[in-house]
């Protein structure tokens, strides 16, 4: 298993030596106190995380709008082990899990999973100012433009790739590699970038030895190398980009949304326990600094904005009243609008760890973390020049690789063609839900023939091969199970309940073993130590080494899905919650399929189309 020897102990301290220029907090209105907001705004978000945050800034652009941001955590402190990115990703384990686990995280657990031998899987959740941003790995990249076209056959009109791509770029604050990554040739086309968004877009300062043998392997296995995979083909290997600030390397997050603005306030500290409504408008948000503690409300006159991530935004529809009407009545909750949609068709990315050794050749490596004396030099050359490792998440290369680069896509497309797509839900699944998952299922099958959109990637490090299942065929639920606020949701993400994705992670296994065996990975004598050649052989073995493994990959969503309301979505195209006024859902719930992608990236186009919407209802109705 994962062995790390590291003193923990030495870098904390160290780090905690230096702070530097990083804003430390917001100079608007920042409230912590409840009796100072305003009885009423504009507009109330809920949630300050990413996509809250977005949409309070351009909201807020208008001077005459006021906008209240309410945020069950706090603003974070600039922490070293938020802002340095080597020790903040949580990417190498022996530096720490960085701010996951801390203070700013939920410490969210879905419940036991049969496909995973029971097991329950941790779903770290921001619960800070920036929300997920302040907690993520700061991967930045986009899925393919087919990923995006999706979005729209389902029946939303405006959501496909070409349409939606301006916003992506809306969002960014893209920099060109630095002269000392140059020597890499890294190649970008300014079309795919833009560079007057909040969150910044930029390659670390330094360059892991061994991406350069993990790059020849790619060629060797004749995968397309893609110059520049932000503008919609990402199917293929290619340098990934992070949210990192290239002013002093430290991680960005939208947290460089909240300008400071008198109209725009936050308040932090502070649990929204439910959505008011008057006769099916929102008129209100009521909150509460905790369980037993004063429950205060605060009024809106235009629409409140439900920003708390695909985790918590099902529960408060629930708690406010929307959702199956039958099921919130067993729990004695007074409906609002039956909408069987909310909580339903979770979907998550997975990860599957597997582990080596890089033996020869390499003058560094990530396995070098162990030695204590090195990982001291380079954290200071890091305070000192703001150079070296600990500009990175561990990693500089990615692939997204198409069902058949890896495995016989043939197999596949004949097991999903033969599949009762009902057969993969709940049983007491709503009819509605049921044909949307039909009409997912359908596109999902269509594209296990695709060259053009990837159906697993591959992390590339020197200590590990993690292949990542991008398509997942599977659908989970989130819901509440009490009528108090303050009781986590449950989280029920049914993993692998639909064994095609059991047989994707079992070929990219395989393939992780065809890569390793490269000669360019040879050539630094690559050996695979975790789980062992030795030890998982047969594909029982690998299925069962992935039933004990496979982890999130923290990409959930789809829990109040953009879909017509006869798929079961609970949003229409404009993220309006159907059945009811003044109300919309903008965050990564609302994303009907996830993306061949790490998620902030899309995640920020989301929140920044819809601020079109609202503009637009703002001026013409
Ligand atoms: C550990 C981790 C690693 C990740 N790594 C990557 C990565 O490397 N690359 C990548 O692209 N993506 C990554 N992601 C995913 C990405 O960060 C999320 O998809 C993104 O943050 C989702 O944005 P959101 O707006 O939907 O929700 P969030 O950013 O989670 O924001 C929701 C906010 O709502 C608040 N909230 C919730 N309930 C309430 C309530 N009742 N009242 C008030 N406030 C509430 C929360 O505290 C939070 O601040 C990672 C996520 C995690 C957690
Ligand atoms: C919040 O403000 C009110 C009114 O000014 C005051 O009575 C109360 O003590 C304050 N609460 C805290 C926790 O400071
Ligand atoms: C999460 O758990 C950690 C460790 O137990 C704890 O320190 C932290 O306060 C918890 N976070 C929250 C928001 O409660
Ligand atoms: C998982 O739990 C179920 C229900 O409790 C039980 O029947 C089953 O044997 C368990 N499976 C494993 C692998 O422990
Ligand atoms: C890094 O690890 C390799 C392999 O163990 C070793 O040869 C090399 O000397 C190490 N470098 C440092 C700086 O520790
Ligand atoms: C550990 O790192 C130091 C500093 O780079 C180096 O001098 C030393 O040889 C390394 N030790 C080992 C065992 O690689
Ligand atoms: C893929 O599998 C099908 C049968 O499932 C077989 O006919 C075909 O030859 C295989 N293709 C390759 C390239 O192995
Ligand atoms: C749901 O609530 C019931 C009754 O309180 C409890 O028995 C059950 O364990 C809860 N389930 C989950 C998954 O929390
Ligand atoms: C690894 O490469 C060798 C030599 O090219 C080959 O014989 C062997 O089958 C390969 N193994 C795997 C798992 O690809």
């Amino acid at each position: 298993m994962r062995q790390f020897s590291l003193n923990k102990l030495t870098f904390l301290v160290t780090c905690f030596r230096f702070v530097y220029g990083r804003p430390s907090s917001y100079l608007g209105k920042r409230i912590t106190n409840s009796s100072d907001i305003l009885n009423s705004y504009d507009y109330v978000i809920v949630g300050g995380g990413l996509s809250g945050l977005v949409v309070a800034n351009r909201l807020s652009e208008d001077a005459g709008t006021t906008v209240l941001v309410i945020e069950a955590g706090p603003f974070d402190e600039n922490e070293p082990w938020i802002t340095i990115p080597l020790l903040s990703s949580g990417n190498i384990p022996s530096l720490g899990s960085g701010p996951r686990g801390s203070k700013y995280d939920w410490n969210l657990t879905g419940i036991s999973q049969p496909e995973l031998g029971n097991r329950s899987v941790k779903t770290p959740a921001g619960k800070v100012i920036g929300g997920g941003t302040v907690l993520n790995g700061e991967v930045f990249n986009r899925g393919s433009k087919n990923d995006y076209d999706r979005w729209e056959e389902l029946g939303n009109p405006g959501w496909d790739f070409d349409s939606f791509f301006p916003y992506m770029t809306k969002a960014e604050n893209f920099t060109p590699p630095s002269a000392e990554i140059a020597v890499w040739d890294i190649e970008y086309n300014p079309q795919y970038h833009g560079e007057k968004g909040h969150v910044h877009s930029s390659y670390p300062r330094f360059i892991w030895p061994s991406s350069e043998n993990f790059l020849e392997s790619m060629r060797e296995l004749e995968i397309p190398y893609i110059k520049d995979s932000m503008g919609g083909d990402a199917a293929g290997a290619f340098w990934f980009l992070q949210s990192l600030n290239p002013d002093d390397e430290s991680r960005s997050t939208s947290q460089g949304f909240l300008v400071p603005r008198s109209n725009l306030h936050v308040l932090t500290g502070n649990i929204a326990t439910k959505i008011l409504f008057d006769a099916g408008v929102a008129t209100g948000v009521e909150f509460s600094e905790g369980e037993g503690l004063e429950r205060n409300s605060v009024s809106v006159s235009k629409e409140v904005i439900l920003s708390a991530g695909a985790l918590h935004t099902p529960q408060i529809l629930q708690l406010s009243g929307i959702g199956d009407a039958g099921f919130l009545s067993s729990l004695g909750i007074d409906v609002v609008e039956d909408l069987p949609g909310v909580g339903e068709n979770y979907q998550d990315h997975l990860l599957l760890f597997t582990g080596q050794a890089v033996r020869v050749n390499v003058a560094v490596s990530s396995a070098n973390f162990t030695n204590a004396t090195w990982s001291n030099e380079m954290l200071e050359l890091y305070e000192t020049s703001r150079e070296g490792p600990f500009t990175t998440v561990g990693g500089n290369f990615f692939a997204f690789l198409p069902l058949s680069t890896f495995s016989n896509a043939t197999t596949f497309i004949s097991e999903a063609s033969a599949q009762e797509p009902a057969q993969f839900l709940l049983s007491n699944t709503d009819p509605s839900i049921i044909s949307g998952y039909s009409a997912q299922h359908a596109l999902l099958t269509k594209e296990l023939s695709s060259n053009s959109a990837a159906n697993l990637e591959f992390i590339l490090g020197d200590t590990s091969i993690i292949p990542g299942l991008q398509k997942p065929f599977s659908r989970g639920r989130v819901s509440i199970n009490s009528t108090s606020p303050f009781a986590g949701p449950v989280i029920n993400p049914r993993y692998l309940s639909n064994p095609l994705d059991i047989s994707s992670l079992v070929a990219g296994f395989k393939f992780a073993r065809t890569i390793r065996n490269s000669s360019a990975l040879q050539d630094i004598d690559v050996v695979e130590t975790y789980p062992g050649t030795a030890v998982v052989q047969t594909d029982d073995q690998i299925e069962e080494f992935i039933r004990e493994g496979v982890d999130t990959l923290h990409h959930h969503g789809g829990t109040a899905s953009m879909l017509p309301r006869e798929l079961g979505g609970v949003v229409d195209s404009s993220l309006r919650v159907y059945g009811v006024k003044g109300l919309r859902v903008v965050d990564a719930s609302i994303v009907p399929m996830l993306p061949a992608a790490h998620f902030q990236a899309t995640i920020y186009g989301v929140a920044e189309k819809v601020c079109l919407f609202i503009w637009y209802k703002r001026r013409f109705n």
